[in-house]
């Protein structure tokens, strides 16, 4: 199989940004693994299931298709054959996204579509779980991170209507959120290489982590 690359960290890490960055640079494909548990959240919401229900969260993960493009130039994300690129994003699903991803037939089932994304190989692959659980056997494995003032601050940049200080308070909810819940899957993986990206720009990420890939 051809060349996978793990990266995880946590919001405003500079995750998505640098991961197709990267992609783009090696002429691999890329997967953006949040976007799909968006994509569930997003479904979730609009079939009205009480998101607090744990049980009924579980029950219905296995029903909706969700199907994401790997072009790092126009990444995509389909639900039962709606685009949601747009919707996923807004603050309905931020919200709500953590409490979808707490529950263990969700992770099951995203997880095994990784795997049979991530089969093939050639591709750079972004969220969380993906040096431990997802792509453990990955030869490059990066954990990005950054101050929580670095991570607000490109958050807002990427919004409209916050402010830094309002999203560095949201952000670091929904950080508790993930975190102190039985499943986070937020950690250092076995052999990943940390990369604080608080001081770089966007290019220096990037060519830190061509680097990495190199060695
Ligand atoms: O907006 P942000 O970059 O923080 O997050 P995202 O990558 O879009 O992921 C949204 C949410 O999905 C996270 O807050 C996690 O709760 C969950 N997630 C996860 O549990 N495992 C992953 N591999 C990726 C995302």
């Amino acid at each position: 199989a051809g060349l996978v690359i793990a990266m995880d960290g946590p919001s405003g890490s500079g995750k998505s940004s640098a991961s197709r960055g990267v992609a783009r640079a090696l002429g691999l494909r890329y997967l953006d693994t949040g976007a799909q548990y968006r994509a569930m959240t997003w479904w979730m919401l609009r079939q009205g299931v009480d998101l607090a229900d744990q049980a009924a969260v579980a029950a219905r993960s296995g029903e909706p298709e969700i199907v994401s493009g790997t072009d790092p130039d126009a990444p995509s994300i389909q639900v039962d054959g709606v685009d949601v690129g747009e919707p996923i994003r807004q603050d309905e699903v931020t919200s709500a996204v953590s409490a979808v991803a707490a529950v263990p037939q969700v992770r099951a089932r995203l997880v095994a579509l990784q795997q049979e994304i991530v089969g093939t190989g050639d591709i750079v692959v972004e969220g969380r779980d993906i040096g431990s659980v997802v792509a453990p056997d990955a030869p490059v494995k990066i954990y990005l991170t950054a101050s929580a003032e670095a991570r607000a601050q490109r958050r807002s940049a990427e919004l409209t209507g916050t402010t830094a200080r309002a999203q560095q308070a949201a952000m670091a909810r929904r950080d508790t959120l993930d975190s102190t819940r039985k499943t986070d899957p937020l950690s250092l993986a076995d052999g990943a290489i940390e990369l604080d990206t608080t001081a770089l720009n966007l290019e220096e990420v990037i060519a830190e982590v061509l680097r990495l890939v190199k060695e």
